[in-house]
């Protein structure tokens, strides 16, 4: 890790840089969404979509440079690198042409072309790895370099987060429910990439002592479920997972087991068949890891039914589906993958009617509430 020597001068102006462009920007939505099969439980979508570089990565992009910058290790010279699978390289690339530095992303080969194309419109450059696994070691090396300096994700998104509040998103959510009819939601629904977000989630209804369960819905090839079943944070995948954003081979540091009530491992069939129902209820399109999130929702939602409780659920739109037209929304890339989404998805729409959930929709390993 290099300290950068630079003037207090041009920290300051960077810190005033990135706070004056967080002030132009508005919170992003709470979206109430009618499941009709589920009486009695409220649902609400927290639209990440709408931030500037279009996920929920602009949050967390913001909070890595500027941890590096009040930590002394960015500083003018500096050239900043990162391993993504593409959300966070295009919010990172964003932060860096507003800082006048240079950025590169290492990217899985697979990655989506909006995605390349959303980080070089923001001035990044890219760099692909076949192997999924090697983003870490090869965006690592190229770091090493005078000025370099690895961004790390995965390592820094959860301490890099204020997580007890600071209008962080977790506070937002709470905050944006303070006048619902269930002001404080029974279950949360959010996937892990880096985990980060789901850290500072489970962090701060700790921290609140709020009743709220948090439920990870995990996809198809990752290392996350397994690893937290077992309680086992070597376990590995060695597969790249199709939801992008989500779903690692690796359990990473910035994913905290201790905070997470209740994880469920869902097919890839599932979680694209629920983007596409969820996108058709929206009347626009939402991307694979919002799917994922939305087959958590039907899964705490029929165990509220089942538990005869009423109450709110909410989940998280992390990035628009236009991103994915030419895999998510592609009838040639499902069939070259092998998934059978039509089946899927109507299991979704009959869980949806009927108020309850498909077993289909989860995988056999089911899921651990501890
Ligand atoms: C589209 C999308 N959804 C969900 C996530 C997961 O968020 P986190 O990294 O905070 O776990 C990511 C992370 O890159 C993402 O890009």
């Amino acid at each position: 890790m290099q300290v950068m020597p630079c003037s207090r001068e041009w920290r300051a102006n960077a810190v005033r840089l990135m706070d004056a462009d967080s002030r132009r920007s508005a919170d992003s939505h709470l979206i109430p969404l009618k499941m009709t099969g589920f009486d009695g439980v409220d649902i609400y979508l927290k639209d990440e979509s709408t931030h500037p570089t279009g996920s929920l990565k602009h949050r967390l992009a913001r909070s890595l440079i500027l941890y590096g910058i009040c930590n002394g290790l960015i500083g003018p010279e500096t050239r900043l690198f990162e391993a993504s699978s593409g959300s966070t390289a295009v919010s990172e690339a964003y932060y860096a042409r507003l800082l006048g530095l240079t950025f590169t992303a290492v990217l899985p080969r697979s990655t989506s072309k909006s995605k390349i194309e959303a980080i070089e419109r923001q001035g990044g450059l890219c760099r692909y790895v076949d192997d999924p696994s090697m983003i870490y070691e090869e965006a690592r090396s190229l770091a090493d370099c005078p000025g370099g300096y690895y961004l790390d994700q995965f390592t820094y998104a959860e301490r890099a987060t204020d997580w007890r509040g600071n209008n962080n998103i977790a506070e937002s959510i709470f905050q944006q429910m303070s006048l619902e009819r269930h002001p404080v939601p029974r279950w949360i629904s959010m996937s892990a990439g880096t985990g980060g977000t789901s850290a500072t989630i489970g962090r701060y209804i700790l921290y609140r002592g709020f009743c709220t369960r948090l439920c990870i819905p995990d996809p198809e090839h990752s290392a996350y479920f397994a690893g937290w079943s077992e309680g086992d944070g070597a376990m590995r995948c060695n597969r790249g997972s199709r939801i992008e954003g989500i779903g690692r081979p690796r359990v990473e540091q910035s994913f905290l087991p201790g905070v997470v009530d209740a994880m469920i491992k869902v097919p890839d069939a599932a979680s694209i068949a629920a983007t596409h129902v969820l996108s058709r209820m929206l009347g626009r399109r939402v991307g694979g890891s919002t799917g994922t999130n939305f087959i958590g929702v039907l899964w705490a939602a029929a165990a509220m039914r089942n538990a005869g409780e009423e109450g709110s659920i909410v989940t998280l739109i992390c990035d628009s589906g236009e991103r994915y037209a030419d895999t998510y929304f592609d009838d040639d890339w499902l069939r070259e993958q092998g998934l059978d989404t039509a089946m899927a998805t109507q299991f979704v729409e009959e869980s949806l009617e009927r108020g309850y959930l498909r077993p289909e929709l989860l995988s056999a390993e089911k899921l651990r509430v501890p």
